[in-house]
């Protein structure tokens, strides 16, 4: 079965759902599913890669995988906002959904050995983070300095908030911030770019990826350029639509190239060219 589904990409794997956690206490439900591949072996992915996840009868939509592959199984953390979003949250242990991928161009992890990595997430864009800071804690000799800069706009829509305590509790260099002050919070208030700024890292040997919302993108790419980045240093994953996930259909066309197959993990200095032309 899974030669089959290599050779036709159309095709997916059937995946149980073994796990299913609430992530964020807040208001915009986003819940992790753990998964397991049961019509053939695991998939091999990097970080940053993304599948298609169908569920039978309702449709397919487009998520990054959320966990390093020097984990087990394969999870997805999904915020319920349409059709097929909202079936998954429905969804129980021991059903099963279709998995399509992994397609596109991952983190180039291999290329980074050696470097110190910082990651700044916002909100559900700590999702593809994950699986970075994760696969770096895993290959730790292989990298430098691992920083990781996460903000959200509340304390509970903070997600994977409990791993991310426990990671500082571990001496690891995680700093959180929310963007409202709340009683008991220790941590930064204020955005995250603002956050930052404070931290202010270095940018000598280090690469730089930011995952969030558009506004909070934009803002720390300037505040990192302020701090000597430059855009080669920078990455970044875009969001888009997918229908085919193969560069088939054109849905997700940015320009010359396609979201689903020649990204959608950008450099910045790539993407500002194809955001001039756009
Ligand atoms: S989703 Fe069809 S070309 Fe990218």
């Amino acid at each position: 079965m899974i030669a089959e589904s290599i050779s036709n990409p159309y095709l997916p794997f059937k995946a149980e759902i073994i796990e299913i956690r609430d992530e964020v206490k807040g208001l915009r439900a986003i819940k992790t599913f753990r998964l397991k591949v049961v019509d053939g072996d695991r998939f091999d992915y990097k970080p940053g890669h993304g599948c298609l996840v169908s569920v039978f009868g309702r449709g397919e939509s487009w998520f990054t995988i959320a966990n390093s592959p020097t984990r087990p199984d394969i999870e997805f953390s999904v915020l319920k906002t349409g059709k097929v979003t909202t079936k998954l949250h429905e969804m129980k242990v021991g059903d099963l959904v279709g998995l399509r991928g992994p397609h596109g161009r991952p983190f180039p992890v291999d290329e980074w050995k050696g470097m110190n990595i910082l990651t700044v997430g916002g909100g559900i864009g700590q999702t593809p983070l994950r699986s970075v800071y994760q696969y770096v804690m895993d290959n730790y000799s292989d990298y430098g300095e691992l920083t990781v800069v996460y903000g959200a706009r509340t304390s509970k829509d903070l997600v994977y908030r409990d791993e991310l305590m426990q990671m500082i509790e571990d001496g690891y260099n995680v700093h959180l911030s929310i963007d409202i002050p709340e009683e008991d919070w220790e941590h930064f208030v204020g955005y995250v770019p603002d956050n930052l700024k404070r931290l202010k890292p270095e940018p000598e040997n280090t690469i730089a990826i930011i995952c969030g919302p558009p506004i909070m993108i934009t803002i720390s790419l300037r505040v990192l350029k302020e701090l000597g980045f430059r855009e080669e240093q920078v990455y970044t994953t875009l969001e888009r639509r997918m229908k085919c996930g193969i560069g088939k259909c054109g849905r997700c066309r940015l320009e010359s190239k396609y979201v689903c197959k020649d990204g959608p993990v950008f450099r910045y200095d790539e993407l500002s060219t194809l955001l001039e032309k756009a």
